[in-house]
């Protein structure tokens, strides 16, 4: 989504606001961040755009290996009137990352690259003192993600996962129905990513259309297509948990006072990307012979410490309309957002939905009431300004991270677990304590007040 001027100066004003408001409680350790980007793709360019126009960040430093993503992203930085960043990777190396990270003074990168780069760029950063904002997922195979945590816990340097669902303007109003009690005490919640992908897997490898086109992918396709398709063609699995299990986590307080402890998967057979191959360049086209192992829709079930059950999808090869399929239900009710309805024993009519708008007004989250017009234009809904947002201030406070590395990693993790109970015939799997215990002790953070 892009984003108008008007929606920049407001950006600006709301991040000025939020400094002060910040400081109100807490002096900021720092007014001020140098900022570097590594990854100026799609979503690179989404988060340059949010960056780009806060009074509080210097965005000294980008980096991309492809020079068409560079030069859509220096435009960005030309039209916004901020000053030139350094830039790396424009001869294509693909290890020039390592130089921005070596630059003196930076406090921070985002990092949007294809997913097999975000566990070594963010060790990196971390060890070079680089604080992280790391785009979903944390790693690919487990030991990854044991990799990424070891890594934050020995260096100290903040990391957050930059899960925007947590912030949906629906999602944090759940999150405050739940802390109201209005549910009962929770039992069973759902969630996942049910988004027809197929335009995103297969283009014609033309930057100026980057959705659809073509069956195209891997060299010859543009943007998500030249990576993201090939872990459908290698991996079966559910590869993209957190925006159904980070809104679900922090309802359930996982790693603070719960914990996952079982996982298990099952895929069903693969069918939509072969269709959609042949759909879009006939039955001789290469890629018609290339054999897809992700199951078209994987279902993943969670079990908490405290009794809830967690139902996962992932859904991203079918024709159908976007929905991430959230459901929280309680001993006294439940909210679900496929039907944008709640029902609630006592206030509800029996056995009757209601509107959720009605709820989403009473409990809209302070967040939201703050920097609403700040969020609109941003992406996804205006999600996208609030996961910026909160890794900036907390970075710039001196704040722990409201989206952790125990909550990076055990959410991302369920990939690499998805694949192994699919790939042992549907075993149920111990799910890792990525705490060592302090989950019985830790208090709940995540978006209790205004400012991140
Ligand atoms: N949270 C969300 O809603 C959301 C939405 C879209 C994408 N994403 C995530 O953002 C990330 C990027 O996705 P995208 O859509 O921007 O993909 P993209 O392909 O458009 O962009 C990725 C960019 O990384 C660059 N790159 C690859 N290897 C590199 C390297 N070694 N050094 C520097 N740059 C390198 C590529 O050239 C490309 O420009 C992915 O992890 C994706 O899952 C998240």
């Amino acid at each position: 989504m892009t984003m108008q001027r008007r929606d920049f100066l407001r950006n600006g004003s709301a991040a000025a606001l939020a400094a002060t408001a910040l400081q109100g409680a807490k002096a900021a350790a720092r007014p001020r961040l140098r900022l570097g980007l590594i990854g100026t793709g799609l979503r690179g360019q989404n988060h340059l755009e949010l960056l780009l126009h806060r009074d509080d960040v210097d965005l000294v430093a980008l980096c991309d290996i492809e020079p068409e993503m560079l030069k859509a992203a220096l435009a960005q930085v030309d039209k916004a009137g901020k000053p030139r960043p350094q830039v790396f990777g424009e001869n294509g190396d693909a290890q020039a990352w390592r130089r921005l990270l070596e630059l003196k003074g930076l406090d921070g990168v985002v990092i949007a690259t294809p997913w097999e780069w975000h566990a070594p760029m963010s060790i990196a950063a971390m060890q070079a003192k680089v604080a992280v904002g790391c785009e979903v997922v944390a790693g690919i195979t487990l030991q990854d993600h044991w990799d990424v945590l070891r890594t934050q816990l020995g260096t100290g340097t903040p990391y957050m996962l930059l899960e925007n669902v947590c912030y949906r303007r629906d999602v944090l109003a759940v999150l405050q129905m739940v802390r109201a009690g209005l549910f009962g005490e929770l039992v069973h919640l759902q969630g996942g990513y049910q988004h027809d992908l197929r335009a995103v897997k297969f283009n014609g490898g033309d930057p100026a259309r980057p959705y659809g086109g073509g069956a195209e992918f891997g060299a010859k396709g543009w943007s998500e297509a030249r990576w993201r398709t090939e872990h459908s063609v290698r991996r079966n699995g559910d590869l993209y948990p957190s925006h159904g299990i980070g809104p679900c986590a922090m309802l359930v307080n996982i790693h603070r006072g719960n914990r996952f402890t079982r996982i298990n998967s099952f895929a069903s057979k693969a069918r939509g990307l072969h269709e959609y191959v042949e759909a879009q360049g006939g039955r001789q086209h290469p890629n018609a012979a290339v054999k897809f192992s992700l199951g078209d829709v994987v279902t993943t079930t969670l079990a908490c410490e405290n009794g809830e059950t967690i139902l996962l999808q992932h859904d991203t090869s079918l024709p159908r309309p976007y929905s991430l399929g959230f459901r929280v239900q309680g001993s006294k009710g439940l909210w679900m957002d496929v039907n944008h309805s709640v029902h609630v024993e006592g206030v509800s009519p029996p056995h009757q939905w209601e509107p959720f708008e009605k709820y989403g007004q009473k409990f809209d989250h302070p967040l939201w009431k703050k920097y609403a017009a700040a969020a609109e234009g941003a992406g996804h809904g205006g999600m996208d300004f609030f996961v910026i947002h909160a890794f900036v201030e907390a970075l710039k406070a001196d704040a722990p991270m409201p989206i952790d590395i125990y909550d990076a990693v055990a959410w991302s993790a369920i990939t690499p677990l998805s694949e192994q109970s699919i790939a042992e015939g549907n075993q149920t799997l111990p799910f890792p304590d990525f705490t060592d215990g302090q989950w019985k002790t830790r208090k709940p953070i995540f978006a209790f007040d205004d400012r991140y």
